[in-house]
């Protein structure tokens, strides 16, 4: 068999892997990120950034590119072409925000409709592409009378940012349409933070320290994790400032008994490790294939910890009965503090999905809450924006909870130098900042 004629080249194969991915986010078969790493295999790896770019940029960008695709369209596509609408979608992300030449875009995007199967649609494909390439500023000034095309978010949640943070919603907005910096979390129990930038330093790789963190350093370039000096050897992971101060608040201490609920990928598992020197730290965790993670994360750092895969709201099923000193309960969540890493989020995330998650949400917090000693402290964080999964659920455990009370965030704290976030009601806020953090909440919670 002649290789060369019967396989398409890799680009071409980086492409089609794209419409496969983006057909199924489009028919909620799973996250951008599951598919990703699901897929990301079937190109050759100098083609994963060009996968990347254009799986994230589709996401990111498609409450503008759905508006102008069905613009253009007389009949939008039956569910069953819904790769070629994926098609569509890629195409004119190429065409907007790529520097791929308009012929080459229009071209590869009907020459997909071919490889789907589906030549009846090359006619259209084309003649859609070229009126775009002819009409886009006129289409898109037109359409960008609409609020949400014009912020770039679906309508509901843009609706909701603004009902909820009337001052904020602009920052929040851009912020999440943005491409995320890469921080970085420096193992201080091995090197200082200081230390480790001169490393960086020395490699070429420009970093800035983070403000609120004492831990975080932002990369002026994002690079591969094996770019990164001793990362095999657990100096530092990778992880979102706001995401940091978890271990921070909760400042762990040796022989303390700490629960982390919920705890995959264990981001924050490996840091209040790092930060506890020997604490005895159990995780839990609901998805198998999620444990696993926590699992080799904490194995490139060198801890150990007691994890358990469970339901973390049925008690019943994991705990020994012995209360902990310190628990943290990073719940799921809307992720809309964290839409810029999780775009599909545009795409995917309804309304019906956050009374949802309140409940389990609920559900986990009140049942976990039981396992916290007398005097012992709790940490309720999200990435989410939303008061009914922050401010709320912690009002609602108060009201519930006669042991319950909130503290100042930074009881336990020693080393925060600046203010982060808003106070709301209880607890406080983060929100995502260009070039800067993810959003965050925060309360801390002590069983009297
Ligand atoms: C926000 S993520 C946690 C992130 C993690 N703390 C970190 O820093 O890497 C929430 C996690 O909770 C898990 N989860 C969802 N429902 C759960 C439940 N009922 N019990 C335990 N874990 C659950 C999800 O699979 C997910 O891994």
């Amino acid at each position: 068999m002649n290789k060369t004629n019967s396989t398409p080249s890799i680009q071409h194969s980086a492409r089609q892997v794209a419409i496969e991915v983006i057909t199924n986010i489009l028919l909620q078969q799973g996250s951008l990120s599951t598919q990703l790493a699901r897929r990301q295999a079937d190109v050759a790896s100098e083609h994963i950034p060009l996968l990347k770019e254009l799986c994230f940029g589709v996401c990111r960008q498609y409450p503008k590119l759905n508006s102008i695709a069905l613009h253009l369209l007389a009949h939008p596509f039956e569910e069953k072409d819904t790769d070629l609408y994926a098609a569509l979608l890629l195409g004119l992300y190429q065409l907007s925000y790529m520097n791929t030449p308009d012929h080459a875009a229009v071209h590869e995007t009907v020459e997909s409709c071919r490889l789907l199967k589906k030549d009846w649609a090359t006619k259209l494909i084309n003649a859609v592409l070229r009126r775009y390439q002819r009409e886009a500023d006129e289409i898109i000034m037109n359409l960008e009378s609409t609020p949400s095309v014009e912020y770039n978010q679906p309508k509901w949640l843009l609706k909701r940012f603004i009902k909820h943070w009337p001052e904020q919603f602009e920052e929040i907005v851009d912020a999440s349409n943005t491409h995320p910096p890469m921080c970085i979390r420096v193992n201080e129990s091995r090197v200082s933070r200081e230390t480790y930038q001169e490393k960086l330093n020395e490699l070429g790789i420009k970093s800035s320290t983070g403000d609120f963190s004492t831990s975080a350093l932002y990369l002026k370039n994002a690079v591969r994790v094996g770019e990164l000096p001793n990362f095999e050897e657990g100096f530092v992971s990778v992880q979102d400032e706001a995401a940091q101060l978890s271990a921070h608040i909760l400042n762990p201490k040796a022989g303390e008994k700490i629960l982390d609920a919920c705890a995959a990928p264990g981001g924050k598992t490996g840091h209040l490790l790092e930060k506890g020197n020997s604490i005895d730290l159990t995780a839990v965790e609901l998805e198998p294939w999620r444990m696993e993670k926590i699992e080799s994360n904490i194995k490139r750092l060198g801890y150990n910890a007691h994890l358990i895969c469970a339901d973390a709201g049925e008690i019943e099923s994991w705990w020994d009965g012995e209360h902990f000193d310190k628990i943290l309960l990073d719940v799921p969540c809307s992720a809309t503090g964290v839409i810029r890493r999780n775009p599909d989020i545009k795409i995917n995330r309804k309304p019906a999905d956050i009374d949802e998650l309140v409940l389990i949400q609920r559900e986990i917090l009140s049942r976990v809450w039981t396992t916290l000693k007398s005097g012992g402290y709790m940490l309720y964080a999200t990435c989410s924006l939303m008061p009914e999964e922050n401010e709320q659920q912690i009002q609602y455990l108060l009201e519930n909870q006669a042991d319950a009370k909130e503290v100042a965030i930074n009881t336990l704290a020693s080393e925060f130098k600046l203010e982060w976030g808003i106070p709301v009601s209880h607890g406080r806020q983060l929100f995502p900042a260009i070039e800067g953090h993810d959003g965050f909440y925060y309360c801390l919670l002590q069983k009297s």
